[in-house]
């Protein structure tokens, strides 16, 4: 995948970066991220879905956001979907052009909403009529008009290989399509003189495989587009379709080319618009997942190794849940190699467990590696997506450092947590340290 491959020494490299010499050098756990395929995943959609549909793409900040990831978005030339005050914070102390930021969330606050106004943001996507009320107001107190965008929830649920209709309206995000509410919602924002309707928004899921899932959505959304054009005369400018499309984390998993998810969702959107006779709305997606996921790549360093006969091996390494809480909380895959033994044959099978007092702290359950020792380098893939923006401090861990890697190059993007970043915001009480117990 991307720049990685063995070099001489037969250590695992990334662009063109000897892992196992990042390793001594910004020490472990380490969270390396591969410009080159990271930028190559964003071209891809660029290509796929900006140059052949004119669409815009928008990447999902929270599967890993920085200074550095929003400079390298921005280069590409593609939009930011934030979903906080903490990432729209981020996106502006990167200078990048906030009408191309997109501020969703199911309950931004007032000081959320005001600073999105205040910042100028591209949209706001709207998910319930609470928020409605609560931005028209505040955009009156601004004296500005929020250019808005509503989230649905269409009654499509996507699984990894099927897609199922739901009752969709017990979802804690958007208004359903069926019951009503959606509907409803619009014709409540033509009547708001603070808000300027632009479109509508659904998410389907994240991991999808089966594109037809994505197929249906688009059109369920296009039949709404109709719908609302017929009870209210408003033609609907926008559609945000989400993210969503899977990666490769182990075997069984097969990612399918970011082209074919385009042509497959623009040629039903197509075929619908044209069914109603209506102009096709911009199309906007937001990929997150299939852009940082497979650039990154997390290393360890192999500590203890606890063999129990006739039972199982343990091999334990620097890192865990801590860094990457999704084996923990989704029982999700990954596969890893020994990176300072990439050319020996794998010897045995193992259990690689993390640091945390907690046993569901295991990263990889049962795989071949070759013959491990305390001190080599384990390496495991497609960590990029929902790992260090998922991080933790349990147990008083350190967040890992990450470094950016390229044409043989690797420059530090976000420094490791020191012992004093986990003290810095505590404070002692003075009763705490006047009292006489
Ligand atoms: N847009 C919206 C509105 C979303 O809710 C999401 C993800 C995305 C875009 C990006 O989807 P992607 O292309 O990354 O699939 N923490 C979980 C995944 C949560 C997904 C949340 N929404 C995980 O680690 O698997």
């Amino acid at each position: 995948l991307g720049t990685m491959k063995v070099n001489h020494k037969g250590h695992l490299e990334i662009g063109g970066c000897d892992t196992v010499e990042l390793a001594q050098r910004f020490g472990t756990p380490l969270y390396v991220i591969d410009e080159a395929l990271f930028r190559q995943n964003c071209r891809d959609y660029y290509r796929a879905f900006t140059e052949e549909y004119g669409a815009e793409v928008i990447y999902a900040s929270k599967t890993l956001t920085n200074l550095a990831v929003c400079t390298i978005v921005e280069q590409e030339g593609l939009g930011l979907d934030v979903v906080s005050g903490g990432e729209l914070y981020t996106a502006a102390m990167a200078r990048f052009p906030m009408h191309r930021v997109y501020f969703h969330g199911n309950n931004k606050s007032p000081e959320e909403l005001r600073q999105a106004l205040e910042y100028k943001v591209g949209r706001i996507v709207v998910d319930n009529l609470y928020e409605l009320e609560l931005l028209n107001q505040i955009a009156g107190e601004l004296a500005t008009r929020a250019k808005i965008i509503i989230r649905l929830s269409p009654g499509v649920e996507a699984h990894t290989h099927e897609y199922i209709k739901t009752g969709q309206i017990d979802s804690k995000f958007g208004l359903a399509i069926e019951n009503g509410m959606a509907m409803a919602a619009v014709k409540r924002c033509l009547e708001l003189n603070n808000v300027e309707l632009k479109g509508f928004h659904c998410h389907i899921g994240s991991q999808i495989f089966e594109l037809q899932s994505y197929a249906h959505a688009a059109e369920v959304m296009m039949d709404f587009v109709q719908d609302v054009y017929l009870a209210t005369g408003y033609l609907t400018e926008e559609l945000d379709l989400g993210g969503g499309l899977g990666i490769y984390y182990c075997q069984g998993d097969e990612p399918r080319p970011v082209k074919e998810y385009a042509d497959i969702m623009m040629g039903a959107l197509k075929a619908r618009a044209a069914r109603y006779n209506l102009p096709l709305p911009k199309i906007i997606v937001e990929p997150g997942r299939s852009i940082s996921g497979p650039a990154g790549t997390t290393l360890y360093t192999v500590g203890a190794i606890k063999d129990i006969p006739g039972i199982r091996k343990y091999v334990s390494v620097d890192g865990g849940m801590g860094d990457n809480p999704r084996p923990a909380l989704y029982q999700a895959k990954y596969e890893a190699c020994a990176a300072n033994r990439m050319t020996e044959a794998n010897a045995e099978k193992v259990s690689i467990a993390g640091k945390c007092c907690e046993s569901g702290d295991m990263l990889i359950w049962d795989i071949e590696l070759p013959a491990l020792q305390a001190g080599d380098i384990l390496a495991v893939a497609s960590t990029g997506a929902y790992n260090y923006s998922m991080s933790m401090n349990y147990n008083r861990l350190p967040r890992p450092a990450m470094v950016l890697v390229g044409g043989g190059k690797a420059d530090l993007i976000v420094r490791r947590e020191d012992y004093a970043d986990l003290i810095r915001n505590d404070v002692i009480p003075e009763r705490l340290r006047s009292s006489v117990v």
